[in-house]
């Protein structure tokens, strides 16, 4: 579904992408892992079209479609949604606001199925429909950023750093859901630092360092891979 092949990205004389090759397969949820500065989030903003690769003969491809160049609305429109590191709401619209907003960019009136779609993901969105989204917690906030995504009615779903910031119970909630919404037919790829959950939900996984791939493999194999456990997983 997405293919990243040799994606060079520098912030003015700043590399801090080298070379990045990845592949998420339809159907998949694929883990992106690495530490603080790695390159996550920088691979993310490349893939939804907020930065551009430096080099020529990088080429990032969804659905077999070119799509580096594209405007960010318009990779959007064709199935892909960004959900941003630190979540960005809007704070002084409601829960239903946001919600619409997210499905601005999609051709067509949103309709009442895409509403039901991300309450029956989130049903304390539903409770709080008039809210102002900046007096929601943080965690319902992630649940708005991602239920806003949800609007356009994505074929892939890139999640930055979902737990960040949340109390462990949330981040399970959260994770449960991560999963029911690819089971439910959206495909997934996933930066975290929490790598013990992120490997438990997915099928694979890329480690990320200093702008290059390191390692990649099953999920389940890597999370028993000694060096892993060390450098990520805290054991
Ligand atoms: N706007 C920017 N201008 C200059 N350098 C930047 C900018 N954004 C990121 N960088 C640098 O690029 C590198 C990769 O940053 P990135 O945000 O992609 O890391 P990350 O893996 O998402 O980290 P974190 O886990 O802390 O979110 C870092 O060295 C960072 O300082
Ligand atoms: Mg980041």
């Amino acid at each position: 579904m997405l293919t990243l092949e040799k994606i060079n990205v520098s912030y003015g004389s700043i590399r801090a992408l080298h070379g990045i090759s990845l592949e998420v397969k339809k159907g998949e949820i694929v883990a992106l892992i690495g530490a603080n500065g790695a390159g996550k989030s920088t691979t993310l903003r490349t893939i939804s079209g907020l930065l551009k690769p430096s080099n020529k003969d990088s080429r990032i491809t969804f659905k077999d479609v070119q799509i580096q160049g594209m405007l960010p609305h318009k990779i959007v429109e064709m199935g892909l949604s960004h959900v941003p590191e630190g979540r960005r709401v809007f704070p002084e619209m409601s829960v239903y606001e946001n919600l619409l907003m997210g499905a601005h960019t999609r051709k067509g009136k949103p309709g009442q199925a895409d509403f039901d779609r991300v309450y029956h993901h989130f049903p304390r969105l539903k409770e709080r429909i008039k809210q102002l989204a900046g007096t929601l917690s943080g965690g319902e906030q992630q649940m708005l950023a991602m239920g806003r995504a949800l609007m356009a009615r994505p074929d892939l779903l890139i999640l930055d750093e979902p737990s960040m910031g949340l109390a462990p119970m949330l981040v399970e909630e959260i994770f449960h859901i991560i999963e029911d919404i690819n089971v439910a037919g959206t495909t997934i790829l996933l930066v975290e630092q929490n790598a013990h959950l992120a490997l438990e939900i997915s099928n694979r996984a890329y480690v990320l360092e200093t702008g290059e791939i390191v390692l990649e493999g099953l999920a389940q194999d890597l999370a028993t891979n000694e060096d892993i456990r060390k450098s990520y997983l805290g054991e």
